[in-house]
C-alpha cells in the first residue's frame, strides 16, 4: 500500500506494516554496524535471556511530517537517556545517544513513504527495543544485546478523533509497580505485569486503568499507558513518585504549563483529591493528551462493592486544550519550537 492509499483516519495505535527495520548487536562489548532489513523476523537462540528472564526495555517516540513538509522527531535525546537508564537497571549494555539517534534516523529514512502527511494528523511511531540475546540458563543479566528500531504509521491511541474523553477505573486489586521496583524504567516486564488487570478493565468497558501506589493504595500513580495530570485553580498537578514512568510528554507539558502561566505541582495526589479536579487527563507519546471524563473507584466493603464516581467535563477542558494545541503545534511545526525540542530528519538520499 502506498502512502497516498492509506486512510489514517481509520487507524488507531497499532502495528501497521512498513518497509524496514534497523538493528545492531553488541556482542562481547562491541557494537556491530547497523543493518537496515526488510525482513521483520529475528533469528534468536532459544536460550536467549529475553525468552526467560525478560531482560528487555523499549522506548516510544514519534516522527511527524510538519506543515512545512519537514520531518521532525520529538525529543529523541530524552528517549535515548531513558533507555540508557532502563538498561542500567537491567545491568546490560545500552546504545549511546549518538547510536540511538542514528538508528532512529535510519529507520525513519528507510520508511520515509510511511510517514503520514501533515493533514492526516497521524504520525510515524518509532519503537526502539533493547533485548538480551546471549544464551544462558543461570539467572544473571545479559552481556550481549540487540538494539532494534521499528516503525508503524499510527492514528490516535483509541482510534477515536483526538481529544475525545474516555473513562478510567482505579486499579484496586492489581499493582503496576512495587514501591522500590522497576516502575520508573520502561521495561517490558512492567507491561506484562499490567496486562491482566488492563484486560479486566477493558472488559468492563473502561478505556484506561489508573494504578495506585502499591504500598498503601491511597494515592494516584499513573495510567497503564500514560501519566496522570489534573488541573484545578490554575494549577497543573501530577504525581511525583519513583515508581511512575518519567514521561517525556508530561515533562514537556510541565514546561508548557509554566509558559501558559499555570502553577506546576509534582506531589502526592490522594484518591479523595480526585473530587476536586476541574480537568483530568492522561498524557504520553501514544495518547498525547486524552481527557478523562469519569474515574470509577470500585470499593469492596463487607456489605458488597460500591462504586464512587469522579466526574469531569464530557469534552476536553479549556486548559488541557491549550496545552494540547501548544504541544502538538511544536511537534508538527505550526508553533515556534522555543525549547529546541524537535530534531529534524533529512530525506533519504
Ligand atoms: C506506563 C506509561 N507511563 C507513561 C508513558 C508516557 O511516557 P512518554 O510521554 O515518554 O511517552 C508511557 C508511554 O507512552 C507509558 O507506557
Amino acid at each position: 500500500m502506498t502512502m497516498a492509499e492509506i486512510d489514517y483516519s481509520k487507524r488507531s495505535f497499532n502495528y501497521y506494516p512498513t518497509n524496514a527495520i534497523v538493528y545492531t548487536k553488541c556482542i562481547d562489548g562491541r557494537w556491530s554496524k547497523p543493518v537496515v532489513s526488510n525482513d521483520f523476523n529475528f533469528s534468536l537462540h532459544c536460550f536467549a535471556g529475553v525468552f526467560h528472564y525478560a531482560p528487555s526495555c523499549f522506548e516510544g517516540l514519534k516522527a511527524y511530517r510538519g506543515a512545512d513538509g519537514l520531518v521532525r522527531m520529538f525529543r529523541p535525546d530524552e528517549n535515548a537517556r531513558r533507555m540508557e537508564s532502563s538498561a542500567q537497571y537491567l545491568d546490560m549494555p545500552a546504545p549511546n545517544l549518538e547510536m540511538f539517534l542514528d538508528l532512529c534516523t535510519l529507520c525513519i529514512q528507510a520508511n520515509w513513504d510511511f510517514i503520514p502527511s501533515f493533514e492526516s494528523g497521524a504520525s510515524l511511531y518509532l519503537r526502539p527495543v533493547l533485548i538480551g540475546i546471549n544464551p544462558q540458563l543461570g539467572i544473571h543479566s545479559s552481556k550481549d544485546v540487540m538494539f532494534a528500531v521499528m516503525a508503524s504509521g499510527v492514528g490516535t491511541y483509541s482510534g477515536a478523533k483526538s481529544l475525545v474523553p474516555g473513562t478510567a477505573v482505579l486499579s484496586r486489586n492489581y499493582d503496576r509497580a512495587a514501591t522500590y521496583g522497576s516502575g520508573g524504567y520502561k521495561l517490558g516486564a512492567n507491561y506484562a505485569q499490567s496486562l491482566h488487570a488492563y484486560n479486566l478493565a477493558h472488559k468492563m468497558g473502561y478505556r484506561e486503568l489508573l494504578f495506585l501506589d502499591s504500598a498503601t493504595h491511597s494515592h494516584i500513580e499513573e495510567f497503564g499507558s500514560s501519566n496522570f495530570f489534573g488541573i484545578k485553580h490554575g494549577c497543573y498537578i501530577t504525581p511525583n513518585s519513583p515508581s511512575v514512568l518519567p514521561s517525556i510528554t508530561n515533562k514537556s507539558l510541565r514546561k508548557i504549563a509554566e509558559e501558559l502561566g499555570l502553577k506546576v505541582e509534582r506531589r502526592t495526589i490522594f484518591i479523595d483529591e480526585l473530587e476536586t479536579f476541574e480537568e483530568v487527563n492522561s498524557c504520553g507519546t501514544a495518547v498525547v493528551i486524552t481527557p478523562i471524563c469519569r474515574i470509577d473507584d470500585k470499593v469492596t466493603l463487607e456489605s458488597g462493592t460500591i462504586t464512587r464516581e469522579y466526574k469531569y467535563p464530557e469534552i476536553c477542558g479549556p486548559i488541557s486544550e491549550k496545552l494540547y494545541k501548544r504541544l502538538v503545534g511544536i511537534q508538527r511545526g505550526t508553533e515556534e519550537d522555543t525549547y529546541g525540542w524537535c530534531m529534524f530528519v533529512n530525506a533519504p538520499k
